[in-house]
This record gives structure tokens, sequence and C-alpha cells, in this order.
């Protein structure tokens, strides 16, 4: 057989991640976040003018496909690429739609695509749970976003070993500042490594992106940027942390936290999950005020996002015995026992499905010995056998799983009883 693609997942049961969807669901329906879906093919154009031409997504991870196509006897060359996230796509959807709602309060989940070194938690196919509220000038939406992403984790997945790490990445002027003083910091270095000569040049705040040793050494001395915050800046910074402590939320301060892509300004903030191994960020996010004139637009529009890693949820919930998965409804397993009574055990299996009862007809035949084998392996709760005499006499016979009894049910009678019986069990459940 062929095997699937290296970095990607088939997921074949999808039972957890229909949970944690729910629960964003519910989440996003207090906190008026609309669901919003958008294309998963978009012009390579975006993300490079987005997320910056030196990040590693944009330089390294990107699926990109260029296109060429004959229309009206005239070739037309396009660049598009699959999302390897979801922050621009959503801005770029904001104008395209003519959205004048601001903030406009949206989540979206779906895959996300970067072509990175697979490893556990790490996937080139993965699937991100994505917030945004475009059009939120105020700071005090960072701390509304950051309190709703603990609370998220905390009060719906009932997670509590995260943590969450914040940084103040300023304005674009108070980032030109410290540039100056960062470089003059590593001019000063009898030594750099290569590593943060190349970044130098490109993007100098990434410096702090690199984990070796080496580097770490040198950035521990590092000047950090909130120590150079314009008065404005600095009074907002004050502000976050403020709101966040007034909520209850805790936090720790990294001075060094830059994130992967350009956007940001102000705040930026990481969640880390526990016993994940390297791959431990679940979530980060941050302040994105310049994305729409980046897009090519006049009009600053603030925002602020964050997004999810399914898998790295779903890695951290895996232990998580307060974290339940819903209970299937019971299960109708009928089992007609020989070709004649097939039409009768689909007619029956079609009439319960109508009134929203789980069945399954057995139409591949076998003894009854080995029907009765599958429908304990498919826990079914009752299991309606139908042979010669039960079609003859309008009658079935009704086994309960759990108890071991039997009874003889009318077959007029049939469907009013499952639906009482069914009504009942759940009714325990609960
Ligand atoms: P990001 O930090 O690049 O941010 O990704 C968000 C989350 O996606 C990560 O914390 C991680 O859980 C998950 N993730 C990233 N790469 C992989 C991978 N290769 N395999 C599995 N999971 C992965 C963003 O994407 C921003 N768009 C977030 C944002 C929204 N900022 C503002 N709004």
């Amino acid at each position: 057989m062929l095997q699937r693609i290296r970095g990607t997942q088939d997921m074949v049961d999808m039972r957890a991640y229909a949970a944690l969807i729910d629960a964003v669901k519910q989440h996003a329906a207090t906190h008026a976040l609309a669901e919003i879906s958008t294309p998963i093919l978009e012009p390579t154009e975006l993300f490079k003018r987005s997320l910056g031409l030196f990040t590693d997504v944009v330089s390294k991870e990107m699926y990109t496909i260029n296109t060429s196509h004959e229309q009206d006897s005239r070739s037309t060359e396009e660049s598009i690429c699959i999302r390897p996230e979801m922050t621009a796509s959503t801005m770029r959807a904001y104008f395209n739609n003519n959205i004048e709602r601001a903030p406009w309060r949206v989540w979206a989940h779906g895959p996300v695509f970067r072509h990175e070194r697979p490893q556990k938690g790490r996937f080139r196919q993965f699937h991100q749970i994505n917030f945004e509220m475009i059009g939120a000038a105020h700071i005090s939406h960072d701390a509304e976003m950051i309190a709703m992403l603990d609370s998220f984790l905390r009060d719906r997945l009932k997670l509590n070993n995260f943590s969450i790490s914040l940084n103040f990445l300023g304005s674009p002027i108070d980032r030109e500042v410290y540039k100056t003083i960062l470089r003059k910091f590593l001019d000063e270095q009898p030594h750099l490594p290569q590593k943060i000569r190349e970044r130098q040049e490109t993007n100098i705040l990434r410096i702090f992106d690199l984990k070796d040793e080496e580097c770490q050494k040198i950035l521990a001395n590092a000047p950090v940027l909130t120590d150079y915050l314009s008065e404005t800046s600095e009074k907002e910074w004050q502000q976050v942390r403020a709101l966040l402590d007034q909520l209850g939320v805790a936090y720790t301060i990294n001075p060094r936290l830059v994130r992967g892509l350009d956007y940001y300004n102000k705040t930026v903030f990481e969640f880390a999950g526990a016993g994940l191994g390297a791959q431990n960020a679940i979530g980060g996010g941050g302040r994105y005020d310049y994305l729409s004139q980046t897009l090519g637009e006049e009009k600053i529009v603030p925002s602020i996002g964050a997004a999810f890693g399914i898998e790295r949820l779903l890695l951290s919930l895996e232990n998580n015995p307060e974290f339940v998965l819903p209970t299937p409804p019971p299960m109708t397993v009928i089992a007609p026992f020989a070709p004649e009574q097939l039409p009768v055990a689909l007619t029956l299996a079609t009439a319960l499905r109508t009134h929203n009862i789980c069945c399954e007809a057995l139409l591949d035949g076998g003894s009854i010995k080995s029907m009765l084998r599958k429908a304990n392996k498919y826990h079914a709760t009752y299991v309606i056998l139908i042979g010669e005499d039960e079609q003859k006499n309008g009658y079935v016979t009704l086994k309960h799983m759990a108890a071991s009894t039997e009874e003889k049910v009318d077959m007029a009678q049939l469907i009013n009883h499952m639906v009482m019986l069914v009504h009942e069990q759940k009714h325990h459940e609960d």
C-alpha cells in the first residue's frame, strides 16, 4: 500500500478532536466570537508580505504552487500557497468582505501546512484553532484575549499544567531605538556566532529565537526591549499586566520572547504545555496593529489574536481524566438470521434511525453466535434478532445485553418500545 506523506496524519478516531471543537464552540459563544472559515489556498504574496520574508515560515516552510493556465489564448501565471497560518487570511477576509463591524470577533479551525522536520507534536499538516479580534485598538483587548484563552484551557478543557509567557514589543519607533542599542551591544562582543551574525543582517530581533548554548550565553546579557519603551508604550505594557493580575491570569514575563512571525507589535504571548517534549508551545499570539498596511491598505486596523495547535492540545489532554469524552448514544444491532430477513432488517434500521436511534444492521450474514460476538464488539446495548419464526409471526426477539435478558416484542410496537427504552437509558446515564 502507498504510505501517507511524511508529517501528515490519518485521524482514525476523531472523538477527542470533535469534543475539543465542541468545547471551543461553547467558549466562543460566551465570548461573542463568530465562527468563520477562509480558504486553504491563498496567494503566496499574502504570507510573504505579512509574515516577513526572513521568517522560517516564509523562507523555508511554505508549500507553494506555481500554476500556469491557458485562458482565452492567454496564459496566466499565478503563485498560490497552502496556508501556513490563518491570521493574514482573516485580515484579508475582513477587507474583501467589507466587514464594518469593529472589533470583528472571530474564530476558525482547520488544517495548516508548514514544511518542518516532523517529530513528536510537530507535523507538516497540522490543525489550529485560531482566534482574532480585528479592529480592537484598546490595549485592554490584549488582556481580554489572554484571559479568554486561559479560561478556555482551564475551565473548558480542565487543563492546568500550562504556563503563559508574556512580552511587549512596543511600537515600530520603540523597536528602531532598541535595535540600534542591540546592534551596538552585538558589535561590542569579542566573538559572535555565525547564526547571530546572519540574523543581525536580516531580522535582528529574531536572534532571541536562537536556542543553542553559545548564542544563549551571549543573549543572556543583551539589553531587552522592555527597558527602552516610550512613555506611552510603557504605560500600555503596565496596563496589560495590571489587567491580567486583576483577572487572576498567571503569567511569566519573558523579555526575550519575540515570536516567529513578523507582524507583531506591543503584546506577544505563548502558552507552553507540560510533558510535551521539545514541541511544548501549545499556542501563541499577539497584537498586530500594522498588518492591514503591510497587506496594502491605507487604514490601520489594530488587532489581536492567537492560535492553538490542536495536535498539541490533544496530546496535553491525553492523560487528563477530567476531560471526558461524551458517551456515545446507546447502540442497537439488528441481526437477521438469513438473507430472507435482510429487507425487514433494513426497513427496521431505517425506521429506528428516523427516530434518532443509533443502530446497525448486520447485513453480511453469519451464525447467530458470530453476530452476537459482533454486537458485543460494537458495545451494543440492544440486539434485535429476526429469524424465520419472527418474520412469519410479526415479532422480534429483543436482547438486553447488559442484563442478559430477552423479550419478544410485536413488530408493530417495536419502534415505540425502542424509543422508550433508549430514552430511559439516556436519562439513566445523565
Ligand atoms: P504560531 O505560534 O506560528 O502562531 O502557531 C500557533 C500554534 O500552532 C503553535 O503554538 C503550535 O501549538 C501550533 N503549531 C505550529 N507549528 C506546528 C507544527 N509544525 N505542528 C504542530 N503544531 C504546530 C500562528 O500561527 C499565529 N497565526 C497565531 C496568531 C493568531 N497570532 C495572531 N493571531
